[in-house]
C-alpha cells in the first residue's frame, strides 16, 4: 500500500525521504513522489516510476531541510505522474501526502470546483490540498486548518502536511492508516511504516486514530480532532536496520523463508512450560477459570492469516475440545455477526494495521465481545486496539508474500490450543508429548529448508505448469490453501485448494496430464486415505507432487517431498515450509519479481 515519509531538522531533507521511499517500497506501488521547499517555493517531483528513477528526476541541488514524500498504490485513479503524491493547492503553497481513501471526495470536489478550484488530477487526495488551503485563509496555524479541514473529511486517512509559509513544521494526522512519528536529536521524521526511519532513530511515537500531531525539529504536540490536547510518551522499537537489510540473499521472502528457525525460536522463548506441561502466554490475561469459561474460539483474519487461523481452530478442537473456526476478518465485519460473550475472538495479522481485520476487532468491541490479538508488529493498529495478546515475534517481513510471519501464527496458536487444553482435558502425558514436540520445530524447520534442493529440482520441472492442484485433508486443508495462494501471488500460476476427498464432487473433471496436484500426505490415521486420493489422480494422467513424512510406495507420485516427522497435530505447520519454498522456486524459475508481485501490497490498509 502507499507509503508516507517526512523530515525535518538540520540535514537535506531530499536524500533522507528517498532513502525511506526506498524502505517502503516493499509495500507496493505504482508511482512516487517528493516535495521540498526550494528558493522560497516549494518543489514538487512526482511520476508514475519507481524510486531509484525518483531519484534521477530529483537530481540534486537543494538544501531543503523540510520535506515530505510518498509511494502510490492507486485506489482513485489511474497510476499517472499528475495523480502521483504529493498534491500541491492552487496556490502552490500547501502539500499534502496521504494514505488511505476519502469517501467523500466526489462531494468535497463539487463544493470545492464551485468555487472556483480547478482540479489538475483525479485523486481524492487532491481536494484534502484544497480544501486545507481554503481553511488556512481563515485558520491562525496549519494545524487549526487540517483539523478543521479533517472533520469534514470522511473515510480513511494517514496524512502529512507542509505549508511553504510554515516551513518549520508538518502537521500530521491519522485515522485509519498508520502514522509514527521518529524523535532525533534536532530532527522529526514521519512515516507510516517504521521501516522508513529505524535507520535514523529507533524513539517512535504511534499516532491514535483521530489524532493529529504538529511536529517541529525539536518537538511535537499532539491533538484529537476535537482539539483536545492528548499526552503521548515515545516507545523504543525492536528493530535493527539490519533486519532490513537482504545480507546473503537475492531477495527478502528467501531470506525470511531461511530466518524461520530463528523466529520460530523467539515465538516459543520463555512460553513453553516444561513442568506443568503447557504454554505461558503472558499477554492474553487471563486466569485458569476466564480461559476455562471460553466456550468456543474464533481466530479472524485475511489471507494467509485466515488460513492460518483455520490452522488454529483445528488445534483448538483437537487440544481443548473446544469448537473453534476461522473467518475471514473481511467477511465477518459486515455480516452483523452473532457476538458471544463466551466466545474467544483472537484477530490475527503480521502488519497489525489490516483494516478489514481492524474493523473486526472495533465491532466486537462495540458488540461487547472478548479479542485479543495475535499480531507480528509491536505498536500497530490491530495491537492496540485489542489491548491484550500475543506478539509473533516473527522479526520485520519485508516480502509481500508473508511466511515467517504465518508460521509464527500457527506456532502461537499451538501454544494457545495448548493453554486451552491444560485448563481442560488435555493430560500432562499428552502436554509433555506437545512441548517436545513445538520445542523440535526450528531444527525441523533448518533440517526442510537444508534440504531446498529437493523443491528447487520439483519448481523447475513443474514451472511449465498453467494450473496446478493443492490437496490436503482435515489438518492438511489449510496448508493446502495456502500453499496455492502463496504460488498464486508470487508466480501468478493458477492454483486451486481442494480438500482431498471433495475431488470427486468436482474438480476430479480438469485432471489430466497438464494439471499436476500437490498432495499432502501425513503419515498419520488418514495416510491409507491420502494414497487413495493419489491413486485416483493418477488414474487420470494427472502427475503427483507428494508432500510427505511417510514411507510411500515406490512410483506412487511423479516427485516426492520429505518432511521431518513430528507429532501427527503439528505436522501441517512443517508441511507448509516446502510449500513456501516450491512457490518461490517455481516463482523465481518464471523470472517473476518476487518480493513485489504485481497488484499486491504488504499492508492492506484499505477495504
Ligand atoms: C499472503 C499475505 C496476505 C496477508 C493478508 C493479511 O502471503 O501476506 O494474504 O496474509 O493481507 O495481512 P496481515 O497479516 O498483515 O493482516
Amino acid at each position: 500500500m502507499c507509503g508516507i515519509v517526512g523530515y525535518l531538522g538540520s540535514r537535506p531533507a531530499g536524500p533522507i525521504l528517498l532513502e525511506g521511499l526506498h524502505r517502503l517500497e516493499y509495500r507496493g506501488y505504482d508511482s512516487a513522489g517528493i516535495a521540498v521547499v526550494h528558493r522560497g517555493r516549494l518543489k514538487v517531483t512526482k511520476a508514475a516510476v519507481r524510486v531509484d528513477e525518483l531519484r534521477e528526476l530529483v537530481g540534486k541541488g537543494t538544501s531543503s531541510t523540510v520535506g515530505i514524500a510518498h509511494t502510490r498504490w492507486a485506489t482513485h485513479g489511474e497510476p499517472t505522474d499528475a495523480n502521483a503524491h504529493p498534491h500541491v493547492d492552487a496556490s502552490g503553497r500547501i502539500a499534502v501526502v496521504h494514505n488511505g481513501i476519502i469517501e467523500n471526495a466526489e462531494v468535497l470536489r463539487k463544493k470545492l470546483t464551485a468555487t472556483g478550484v480547478e482540479f489538475v488530477s483525479d485523486t481524492d487526495t487532491e481536494a484534502l490540498a484544497h480544501l486545507i488551503a481554503a481553511e488556512r485563509e481563515v485558520a491562525d496555524t496549519l494545524e487549526d486548518a487540517v483539523r478543521a479541514a479533517l472533520r469534514g473529511v470522511d473515510g480513511a486517512y494517514g496524512v502529512v502536511v507542509l505549508d511553504l509559509r510554515e516551513p518549520d513544521e508538518l502537521v500530521v494526522a491519522r485515522n485509519g492508516s498508520p502514522i509514527v512519528l521518529g524523535i532525533g536529536d534536532g530532527e522529526m521524521f514521519v512515516a507510516s511504516d517504521v521501516a522508513a526511519l529505524v535507520r535514523h532513530t529507533q524513539r517512535v511515537v504511534y499516532l491514535d486514530d483521530g489524532e493529529l500531531a504538529t511536529i517541529t525539529k525539536d518537538d511535537f504536540r499532539t491533538s484529537t480532532l476535537q482539539a483536545r490536547r492528548t499526552a503521548k510518551t515515545p516507545t523504543t522499537v525492536d528493530v535493527a536496520e539490519d533486519d532490513y537489510q537482504l545480507g546473503e540473499f537475492a531477495d527478502f521472502m528467501r531470506k525470511e523463508m531461511h530466518e524461520q528457525p530463528e523466529a520460530v525460536r523467539r515465538a516459543l522463548m520463555g512460553r513453553l512450560d516444561e513442568r506443568f506441561s503447557t504454554a505461558h502466554l503472558g499477554g492474553i490475561e487471563l486466569d485458569a477459570r476466564a480461559l476455562r469459561s471460553i466456550r468456543r474460539v474464533k481466530f479472524l483474519g485475511c489471507g494467509s492469516a485466515y488460513y492460518a487461523g483455520q490452522l488454529g481452530a483445528n488445534l483448538v478442537e483437537e487440544w481443548a475440545r473446544l469448537p473453534a473456526d476461522a473467518e475471514p476478518a473481511s467477511e465477518f465485519r459486515y455480516r452483523n455477526p452473532v457476538v458471544d460473550p463466551d466466545t474467544l475472538y483472537v484477530a490475527v495479522s503480521q502488519s497489525g494495521e489490516t483494516l478489514d481485520t481492524l474493523a473486526a476487532v472495533q465491532e466486537l468491541k462495540r458488540k461487547g465481545g472478548r479479542v485479543i490479538g495475535m499480531v507480528n508488529v509491536v505498536g500497530s493498529a490491530i495491537a492496540r486496539e485489542c489491548g491484550s495478546g500475543v506478539f509473533l515475534h516473527a522479526g520485520p517481513e519485508v516480502s509481500v508474500a508473508s511466511t515467517k510471519a504465518v508460521t509464527n501464527m500457527s506456532v502461537c496458536f499451538a501454544m494457545l490450543a495448548l493453554l486451552l487444553g491444560r485448563v481442560r482435558d488435555l493430560s500432562v502425558a499428552n502436554g509433555r508429548r506437545l512441548v517436545d514436540a513445538l520445542a523440535e520445530l526450528p531444527a525441523q524447520i533448518d533440517a526442510i529448508l537444508a534440504d531446498e534442493e529437493q523443491i528447487i529440482r520439483a519448481a523447475e520441472r513443474f514451472s511449465a505448469a498453467e494450473h496446478m492442484f493443492f490437496i490436503g485433508r482435515v489438518r492438511g486443508w489449510p496448508v493446502a490453501r495456502e500453499g496455492a495462494q502463496k504460488l498464486k501471488e508470487i508466480s501468478y500460476v493458477h492454483a486451486e485448494a481442494y480438500q482431498a476427498a471433495e475431488l470427486k464432487h468436482g474438480p476430479l473433471a480438469l485432471i489430466d496430464e497438464r494439471m499436476p496436484s500437490v498432495v499432502l500426505v501425513p503419515d498419520d490415521e488418514l495416510l491409507a486415505k491420502n494414497l487413495g486420493t493419489i491413486e485416483q489422480i493418477k488414474a487420470r494422467g494427472g502427475p503427483v507432487i507428494a508432500v510427505t513424512n511417510a514411507e510411500l510406495p515406490d512410483g506412487l507420485a511423479d516427485v516426492v517431498l520429505t518432511v521431518p516427522r513430528s507429532e501427527p497435530e503439528l505436522d501441517p505447520l512443517l508441511f507448509a515450509i516446502p510449500l513456501q519454498l516450491f512457490a518461490y522456486h517455481l516463482a523465481a524459475q518464471l523470472g517473476r519479481d518476487i518480493d513485489k508481485p504485481r497488484n499486491l501490497a504488504k499492508s492492506v490498509t484499505v477495504e
